[in-house]
């Protein structure tokens, strides 16, 4: 009888929780998929190879992965309300994380993304750069090519470990667009956190890794104007891959790279850099140091990575700007190119929050 019991039970809770096939209808029509409703739109479209960019793998927090729901999307819930402009209010933009399927469904996403897919590979290699940064080095087995626009990024899945679900964080691809076979990665540290704690106690050399890309719109704009770029800590990424691109590409355009740590062991790719500046007229790498204990013989710019910027380009009105690293560091650049005379649209960005 309890048996008979517990097993209404499940089947009513079965009932409950599952709302049967519901339909989504993508860009008006030009894909359709049939799915079991109950998880999230974000769940759901990445079930069926759609890929939406999702920094904070799905807690609402990265506004990363906004989609327009024009029909069946339910209404807007108090997590996506900070996130959305009154010009999306209007678009019918939606966080496709907060946005549960419980019928069917028309949404908007943009084309692009139907050309992110699921990528293999294998781990070569995991190198420290300083004491809370690695460097991997995959190589790609399936599909074993990738192409993608130097400054964009990839979504790396984590394995599951001691408790913690497998999780997707976005990491800057650091290699150059032209090594198709393998992508590179700058991981900082974060202490406690699930997917840099996984890169760095529990992921291994020849292990098998699985991420999704490319995504992203940070890029080197088509314009021959100066470049200020700016970085801190594994911000260095993108600008790695950019600087290696333009390399590639023999650009000629100026650079100036600007790269802010605390001290001397903080810094990395010193000799690669050096060699590049020294080899290229149009590259000037300016690392600048902001903790160096006092009595150290380094000679090279010291302060605030803002102040020394300040210094070199009080003047930045013909300039275009590249700024990687935390939101704390973007926004005090945002500032001080700003006040130099920058114009808006001309400052591009990725703040790895
Ligand atoms: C577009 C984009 C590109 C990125 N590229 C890179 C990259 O190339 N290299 C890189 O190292 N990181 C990069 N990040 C950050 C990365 O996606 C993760 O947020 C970060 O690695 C933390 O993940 P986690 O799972 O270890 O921490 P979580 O488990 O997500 O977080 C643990 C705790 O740390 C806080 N936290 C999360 N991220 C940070 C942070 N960066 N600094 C301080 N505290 C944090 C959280 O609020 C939380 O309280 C990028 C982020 C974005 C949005
Ligand atoms: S995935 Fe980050 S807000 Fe939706």
């Amino acid at each position: 009888m309890g048996l008979i019991l517990s097993g209404l039970l499940i089947l009513a809770e079965k009932k409950i929780l599952n709302y049967g096939e519901c339909r989504i209808s993508i860009n008006g029509g030009d894909k359709e998929l049939t799915v079991q409703g109950g998880s999230s739109l974000l769940s759901l479209l990445a079930e069926n190879n759609i890929f939406i960019p999702s920094a904070c793998g799905g807690r609402g927090s990265c506004a990363y992965c906004k989609v327009s729901v024009d029909e069946g999307g339910g209404s807007i819930g108090p997590v996506e309300e900070p996130y959305l402009s009154p010009e999306e209010h209007k678009n019918n933009v939606r966080l496709s994380c907060q946005v549960k399927v419980k019928n069917d469904i028309r949404i908007r996403v943009p084309k692009e993304l139907f050309s992110v897919r699921k990528f293999s590979g294998r781990l070569i290699h995991k190198k420290p750069l300083t004491h809370d940064i690695v460097e991997l080095r995959i190589e790609l087995t399936d599909p074993s090519e990738i192409n993608f626009v130097a400054g964009q990024y990839i979504q790396l899945e984590s394995a599951e470990y001691k408790g913690n679900d497998s999780v997707m964080r976005a990491y800057s691809i650091s290699s150059p667009p032209s090594d198709k076979n393998h992508i590179e990665l700058i991981i900082r540290l974060v202490p406690g956190g699930i997917c840099t704690t996984w890169v760095f106690e529990h992921l291994n050399e020849g292990q098998q890794v699985t991420f999704s890309g490319p995504y992203g719109e940070f890029s080197l704009s088509e314009t021959r104007a100066p470049m200020i770029c700016i970085a801190g800590g594994s911000g260095m990424a993108p600008i790695w891959s950019i600087i290696r691109d333009m390399l590639d590409k023999k650009n000629v355009r100026t650079a100036h790279y600007f790269f802010g740590a605390l001290t001397r062991n903080d810094l990395f790719y010193v000799d690669e850099l050096r060699k590049i500046d020294q080899d290229n007229q149009w590259f000037t790498y300016i690392p600048a140091l902001s903790r160096e204990p006092d009595g150290s013989d380094w000679s090279g710019e010291k302060g605030l990575i803002t102040d020394v910027v300040a210094r070199h380009f009080p003047d930045t009105s013909q300039h275009e700007s590249y700024l990687c690293g935390s939101p704390g560091m973007i926004d005090a650049c945002l500032k001080v190119l700003a006040n130099g005379g920058i114009p808006e649209e001309k400052i591009f960005y990725d703040k790895f929050a």
